[in-house]
């Protein structure tokens, strides 16, 4: 829907394109009695003095790299800010960022990254653990393990080299789809083998229960039927295994967009999680009322713009308090929940975009902002005709390779279907990695990552029990045709 308004636009109103904002913001706002009336724990049984047994750790994440990104980046530095002022030490707050904003030759604000309209500098002090090519695979995989033989040179080394009684959480921002969660460079990351590592984070006995935030489209895929209840283990996704997630603090906002920016500022799960432990005094408030608060802000109720913020794994500790994976600002000491601040529970009033067309109003903005002649517009109208090109490319080589190997009339079913809720998203994990993989490799778009939207028809190609090596060949064939 979003897509197609914004192709509309692109194709029929190249000159007059003030409308899209518009269009994006079909969410009809519902502000009334939303408030949530919270059960509280009395917070006495908290350890001592307000410390926690065993040490904290926090992997933060952005899997993306280009300044059309720039939310991804934000997010993650504004979540330092909230790790270091609830208390954690940098020698426990592992950072991956490509780290190409800050300095971006397109950031107004050099030096600067902010995570809304008016908000502060998040990006002062945030550690340089794993910066371009070195937020990858294999080093996020041996951040968690802490295995350093597994990482691949480059960085900080900092991994997470925890013991029994320690409490690890784990954030990530990124493109994601049906199945796997994107890299900045080299391969992605699959739940299957995101599932793996957790389990033996968990036969080595290396911590007491871990918390998992991911923002991403699909990303409930990451868990849904495949992450064990017994690992002790809690994650919360963005959206459900079938929907997109959503940037927010987009140009053409109001009341107050920063003018000078042409990219979104944030992502809509991620600053309501974080917008939401600002204030919070967090010695007072449980995972389950921070889902609760995030679900309600996140979910714009005219569906068509919102995602379904999920749950997954065990269940046992959700009344654990904030403050035990990100301690807490001594500043909102004693702050009641709720009694303030109701604009933080009630769905965001803000346009949002989906994750996968934020880079195309980006390109647009940048080309509409752009002087008339000057290189910066023709650039622009490269990148934003290239990218419409190559989405267009890949929608057609997903429909030649369905058309292929299943016949023209399954094409619908083979790009819709989805497994039942509960299940996991594919049978044969090799299978759907290698044909995503090809996809990837011969189709792919570095940046917006659009390929990456058809994963779930892959998945569905494998659940059908496609020949693999036909597979592949059809698709490389396939990608190399262009209109
Ligand atoms: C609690 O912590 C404070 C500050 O760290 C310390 O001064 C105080 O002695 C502690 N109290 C107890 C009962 O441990
Ligand atoms: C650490 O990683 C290396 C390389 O992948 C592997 O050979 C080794 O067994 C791992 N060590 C542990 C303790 O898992
Ligand atoms: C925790 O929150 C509740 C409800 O908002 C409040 O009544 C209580 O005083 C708070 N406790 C502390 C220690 O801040």
């Amino acid at each position: 829907m979003i897509s197609y308004c914004f192709r509309l636009f692109i194709f029929l109103s190249l000159s007059s394109f003030s409308v899209e904002s518009r269009q994006l913001n079909g969410n009809a706002y519902k502000l009334s009695s939303r408030f949530p009336t919270f059960h509280h724990e009395d917070p006495s049984h908290l350890d001592n003095n307000g410390t926690i047994e065993g040490k904290r750790w926090a992997i933060l994440i952005a899997g993306s790299q280009g300044y059309e990104n720039y939310r991804h980046q934000a997010d993650v530095c504004h979540a330092y800010q909230i790790l270091r002022n609830g208390g954690l030490e940098d020698d426990n707050i592992i950072v991956f960022m490509y780290d190409d904003i800050a300095l971006n030759e397109y950031n107004p604000r050099p030096g600067i990254i902010i995570n809304k309209p008016d908000g502060e500098n998040v990006y002062k002090g945030v550690p340089k653990d794993y910066t371009g090519e070195d937020v990858n695979l294999n080093n996020f995989l041996g951040v968690i393990l802490g295995n350093k033989t597994r990482l691949t040179g480059g960085g900080s080394g900092k991994v997470v080299d925890s013991g029994p009684n320690d409490r690890i959480f784990i954030y990530y921002a990124d493109h994601g789809s049906p199945g796997l969660l994107g890299m900045p460079s080299g391969d992605d990351l699959y739940a299957k083998d995101l599932i793996n590592v957790l389990k033996k984070k968990h036969q080595a006995k290396s911590y007491k229960s871990m918390v998992f935030y991911v923002e991403a489209c699909e990303s409930g895929s990451m868990f849904e039927g495949i992450l064990p209840s017994n690992l002790n283990i809690y994650a919360v996704t963005a959206a459900n295994a079938r929907e997109n997630s959503w940037g927010t603090y987009c140009p053409g906002d109001y009341p107050s967009f920063p003018s000078e920016f042409d990219t979104c500022l944030g992502d809509l799960f991620s600053i309501s999680w974080m917008e939401d432990s600002d204030i919070h005094d967090l010695r007072n408030e449980t995972l389950e009322q921070q889902y609760q608060v995030v679900r309600r802000r996140t979910a714009v109720d005219s569906l068509d713009v919102s995602s379904h913020v999920m749950q997954y794994g065990s269940m046992t500790f959700k009344k654990d308090f904030l403050f035990s994976y990100l301690g807490t600002n001594p500043q909102n000491d004693h702050f009641a929940l709720s009694s303030a601040h109701h604009s933080l529970n009630l769905p965001i009033t803000s346009n949002v975009v989906s994750q996968r067309d934020a880079s195309l109003l980006h390109f647009w903005y940048k080309f509409h902002r752009a002087p008339e002649g000057s290189p910066i517009k023709v650039e622009a109208h490269k990148e934003l005709v290239g990218e419409l090109s190559q989405r267009k490319h890949i929608d057609e080589s997903i429909n030649q390779i369905i058309r292929v190997l299943f016949g023209y009339r399954n094409v619908p079913e083979m790009l819709n279907s989805v497994q039942s809720a509960g299940k996991p998203l594919v049978n044969d994990w090799n299978c759907f990695k290698l044909l995503v993989n090809a996809f990837k490799k011969c189709c792919g778009s570095a940046t917006s990552r659009y390929e990456t939207k058809y994963s779930g028809a892959f998945a569905n190609m494998c659940n059908a029990g496609v020949d693999m090596k036909q597979a592949t060949a059809t698709i490389t064939e396939a990608c190399s045709i262009h209109s």
